[in-house]
């Protein structure tokens, strides 16, 4: 394979920043220092005035997900494109098989059936647990030895993906015996239900009501609820899609008296708030997702939580459905709009702009929480995570002065809106590598569909 020399770039890991070259024999990264010489034929790029950063990871994604009565949008083909453009080399989707449907062991392969020659990046998956008995149990442990290290629970979604006490209560033990982490989507299954079905018998019946169907306390609990179980066991856990001070504070009561917990937020969580779900004309359905988008209070909370390391990533949960044909299944009724707000290609490029150019967090803190953290939690460090001697050659070459707008004309993605159509962004990437091919140039997928590679990881703890 090629060889790679990136010149003179201002490289970023989570704990330096220094100028220096970057030489990439093949795959891996093989040599860093000044002044280093490209041999014949290698490719070269002058990364003057710009930031190498390593490949950023998105902890949380779907992408084949059967879900509300409908399919997400995105294929891998899509999805991993965006992805690469928007800087993110290696991604975890949820393997989300419905509770009751075939042997958990088919979900997985399904699951990854529809990734591998297909995606233009590494992935891999966090395994659902939608059920718990012994036919589960036996086909888990394969799964978790063909190198699966982290499961997803789902404390909500009522009869859909939910699980009982029971059942949580084995998946615990059996992470813990088997040094898997715990991912969990934290809200109680059983009150949103039943606030659902006030609010529709009540004719409140528009997008802006799924928030009251889902307020702070109900997620709050269900993290409460998670540590409970986590703690029991000793088990390492992960709260998904943390939204709201609430939650926080359960989760760092947990942390205080030593649980093992490290918790997810997502960019949505930081840059949209709940007056976007409020929109007239049904447009606030784009902005529905599980859980809701917070009042904006929530939002410094969570960007200060981020600069003391009290939230280790940023994440996208990329669910992407359709504003016509999909979201609009509930115009009349807010409970049957599909959730989600994709974001996989605005995910760095926002974090960016709202975060290290807009003075909130520091580049350590930009690296670590959409990288570092992720490959260390997932057991994928220091290969990937990180820019040093042997690590793939992932590679984001970052330019802080490129000033665009996103918009769903020029998006990657296979949907028909954004939910930042317009916004400004304050730098992108320039150049993309995954494993020392360059895989997208300003703005343009170059790489290779079908490239990508499943990631086998060992336990974790
Ligand atoms: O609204 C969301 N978050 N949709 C995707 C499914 C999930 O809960 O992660
Ligand atoms: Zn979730
Ligand atoms: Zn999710």
């Amino acid at each position: 394979m090629a060889s790679l020399l990136i010149k003179n770039g201002n490289i970023v890991t989570a704990g330096e920043q220094y100028t220096a070259d970057i030489y990439c024999d093949g795959e891996q990264i093989s040599r860093i220092g000044r002044n280093l010489d490209a041999p014949p034929g290698a490719t070269v790029i002058d990364a003057t005035g710009k930031y190498v950063f390593p490949g950023f990871i998105d902890p949380h994604v779907h992408i084949y997900l059967p879900f509300m009565g409908t399919f997400a949008k995105d294929t891998y083909e899509s999805a991993s494109r965006a992805a690469v453009v928007g800087g993110t080399t290696t991604l975890i989707e949820m393997v989300c098989q419905a509770k009751n449907e075939e042997p958990i062991r088919d979900g997985f392969e399904l699951w990854m059936s529809k990734a591998v020659g297909k995606s233009a990046c590494d992935f891999t998956f966090h395994q659902s647990v939608t059920r718990y008995d012994a036919h589960t149990e036996a086909q888990l442990r394969e799964i978790v030895a063909a190198g699966v290290s982290s499961f997803k629970v789902f404390l909500a979604y009522k009869g859909a993906f939910d699980m009982t006490d029971k059942e949580l209560y084995d998946t615990m033990a059996l992470a813990k015996e088997l040094g898997v982490v715990v991912t969990a989507h934290c809200e109680n299954a059983d009150l949103v239900l039943e606030m659902q079905k006030k609010l529709v018998g009540e004719g409140k019946t528009g997008p802006e009501y799924h928030y009251w169907s889902r307020p702070p306390r109900v997620e709050a609990e269900g993290v409460h609820h998670l540590v409970t179980f986590g703690e029991t066991h000793g088990t390492h856990i992960y709260t998904v899609h943390t939204s709201c001070k609430e939650s926080l504070d359960e989760a760092m009561a947990g942390a205080a008296r030593g649980v093992n917990i490290n918790v997810e937020t997502l960019i949505q969580y930081l840059v949209l708030d709940k007056s976007y779900a409020e929109l007239p004309n049904f447009e606030g359905a784009k902005y529905v997702m599980s859980p809701p988008l917070r009042d904006k209070s929530n939002q410094q909370v969570l960007w200060n939580a981020l600069r003391k390391g009290y939230v280790s990533t940023v994440a996208t949960d990329h669910a992407p459905f359709d504003f016509v044909g999909q979201k609009d299944m509930g115009r009349d009724d807010f409970t049957k709009i599909p959730n989600g707000i994709p974001s996989l290609e605005d995910r760095i490029n926002l974090l960016y702009t709202h975060g290290v150019a807009a003075g909130r967090i520091d580049l350590g803190t930009f690296v670590t929480s959409a990288s570092t953290q992720a490959a260390k939690l997932f057991g994928l460090f220091p290969r990937k995570g990180t820019i040093a001697i042997g690590s793939d050659a992932d590679l984001v070459v970052y330019d802080p002065t490129y000033r665009g707008k996103i918009s769903a004309k020029t998006h990657q993605l296979n949907l028909d809106y954004s939910a930042f159509e317009g916004w400004e962004i304050k730098g992108r990437p320039a150049v993309v590598t995954v494993r020392g091919e360059i895989a997208a140039r300003d703005g343009a997928f170059v790489g290779t569909l079908g490239r990508g590679q499943f990631l086998k990881r060992e336990r974790t703890y």
